[in-house]
């Protein structure tokens, strides 16, 4: 039986985490759909015509290395408000979002434009600061030599344009339960998580 759980949100609010969790907890499929355009991204760094890239992606071009670095975070941005980019990835999150077995879905758009019929629906989000700060941890921690507020900039340049551009922005959809991770852990955001996915899920 096909289930899609919809999550979606801005940079660095504990999406992939929860998702992550969310998935093992239900046995579902996930497919965090950033990676389609930080694929993207990164072949337009490479000097790639990113609408031709879009339409020849392969999930093999989602197994690259360095997918998770800011550089590549930025482009996938700037790729993803390129109207014939966001088209052409549509089928593929899709044909994920119905497979039998369940799906998680992370990204932006999900609960908005891909899978709309979402059977559930979260929008997990958290102050600026505190996702910037969770970030900067993360990459410290892989031993990137960045400064806080250097990633707060980034941050904050991501949300910009994910919010404000024309093709699918980043907002919750209508019937998305929020999630404000900025005081919560991690144990506590993904409880909260699976308790509004049940809720839906006994509908
Ligand atoms: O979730 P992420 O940080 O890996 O996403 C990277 C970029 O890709 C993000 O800044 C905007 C874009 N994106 C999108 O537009 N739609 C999605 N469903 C997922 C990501």
């Amino acid at each position: 039986m096909a289930f899609t759980i919809a999550i979606d949100g801005p940079a660095a609010a504990g999406k992939g985490t929860i998702s992550k969790a969310v998935a093992t907890h239900f046995g579902f499929g996930h497919l965090d759909t950033g990676l389609l355009y930080r694929a993207v991204g990164a072949k337009m760094l490479d000097g790639d015509d990113p609408v031709t890239a879009a339409e020849a992606l392969d999930v093999s071009d989602l197994d690259r290395e360095d997918l998770r670095t800011p550089e590549v975070a930025q482009a996938a941005s700037k790729v993803a408000v390129i109207a014939a980019v966001r088209a052409a990835l549509v089928d593929f999150q899709r044909a994920f979002a119905r497979r039998s077995g369940g799906a998680v879905m992370d990204g932006r758009d999900i609960g908005t434009v891909i899978c709309p019929e979402a059977e559930a629906k979260l929008f997990v989000t958290a102050s600026a600061e505190v996702r910037a700060r969770r970030r900067f941890l993360e990459l410290t921690g892989k031993g990137s030599v960045i400064t806080l507020d250097e990633v707060l900039a980034d941050v904050k340049a991501r949300d910009e344009r994910d919010m404000n551009r024309a093709e699918a922005p980043l907002r919750p959809a209508d019937d998305a339960v929020i999630v404000d991770t900025s005081t919560l852990t991690i144990d506590e955001a993904v409880a909260q998580a699976i308790a509004a996915i049940e809720a839906r899920q006994a509908r």
